[in-house]
């Protein structure tokens, strides 16, 4: 059974609120991809991670979740929590039917994400232009969860779990940093939110400290100005002219390519072409 329908049959009671986005998958279609027996426990990090954006939506105060009303904006604050509860909790019953390694590498990955949660929250007070407290911010946040599933479908494989989670940890932050990237390069059809939402909510991510480190005094000052705004477009060109203009948005692609690249060395010897693939599309996507 895809890992999908089993996430469908766990949540069977609460069909009411079945239009839940699923998302695009990657995490459980990394854990099968490593581990094709492993459709279940695809399905309860899917559901984790399901759990966490409604939660992040409510923090976020986000109204839209790809292309379509977030759950807080149609039910409430108070469902998209409670849902995020009963979801989160569902999952880890279905989790201690696992062997212990793999039980403590994916709940170790929850406690990681949520301090990254809050991390990213607390970051976003004010305008935060230290790079290692990003980067370690975002590893937390997206990449532990990643990195536990590439890790715990090995252990399932009975590969080696370490340099499957260098594949996921790699992946996991290239994917957040692409992210960070697209919310300045891409327009809202595309994204399916707002753009430039970061900058408004206080995220000063990678794209935001590099042009910080770039800029002159008197452009150091503009930005602060529009920190926390909500811009005008005028506003949106000038930041994206000037990420252009100074290279920035080339300089965080080729970060993540670097981290894609040491991700695909690090399971080269297990020859697995789809999970370069899915590596490169981290990368080469436009939402
Ligand atoms: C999305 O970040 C948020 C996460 C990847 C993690 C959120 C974690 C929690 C809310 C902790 C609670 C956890 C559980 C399991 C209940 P983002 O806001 O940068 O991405 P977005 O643009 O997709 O919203
Ligand atoms: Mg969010």
């Amino acid at each position: 059974m895809h890992f999908y329908d089993i996430l469908d049959e766990m949540f069977k009671d609460f069909e009411e609120y079945k239009d839940i986005h699923k998302g695009k998958g990657v995490r459980g279609t990394l854990i099968t991809t490593i581990s094709p027996k492993s459709n279940k426990l695809a399905a309860v990090v899917e559901a984790v991670h399901l759990a966490s954006l409604l939660h992040d939506d409510v923090i976020d105060e986000a109204t839209l979740r790809r292309g379509a009303p977030s759950i807080n904006a149609k039910y409430g604050d108070f469902t998209a929590v409670m849902l995020g509860d009963i979801i989160y909790s569902r999952a880890f019953f279905e989790l201690t039917s696992f062997n212990e390694k793999v039980a403590k590498t994916i709940s170790n990955a929850v406690y990681l994400l949520s301090q990254g949660e809050l991390d990213d929250v607390k970051l976003s007070c004010e305008m935060n232009l230290d790079k290692e407290k990003y980067m370690q911010m975002i590893y937390k946040k997206t990449a532990s969860l990643i990195e536990a599933s590439c890790k715990a479908a090995a252990l399932e494989e009975g590969f080696d779990e370490n340099d499957f989670g260098l594949y996921g940890k790699n992946i996991g932050i290239a994917f957040q940093i692409i992210d960070d990237l697209l919310d300045i390069t891409q327009d809202e059809k595309t994204l399916g939110k707002p753009s430039m939402l970061d900058f408004k909510e206080g995220k000063m991510t990678l794209p935001y400290i590099y042009l910080y480190e770039e800029l002159d005094e008197l452009e150091r000052e503009k930005l602060k100005s529009l920190y926390k705004k909500d811009l005008n477009e005028t506003e949106k060109e000038w930041i994206k002219n000037k990420m252009n203009e100074l290279g920035i948005v080339e300089k965080c692609y080729n970060e993540a390519k670097e981290l894609v690249k040491n991700a695909k060395k690090a399971i080269q010897k297990y020859n697995i072409p789809k999970l370069e693939i899915i590596a490169d599309k981290v990368v080469d996507r436009k939402f």
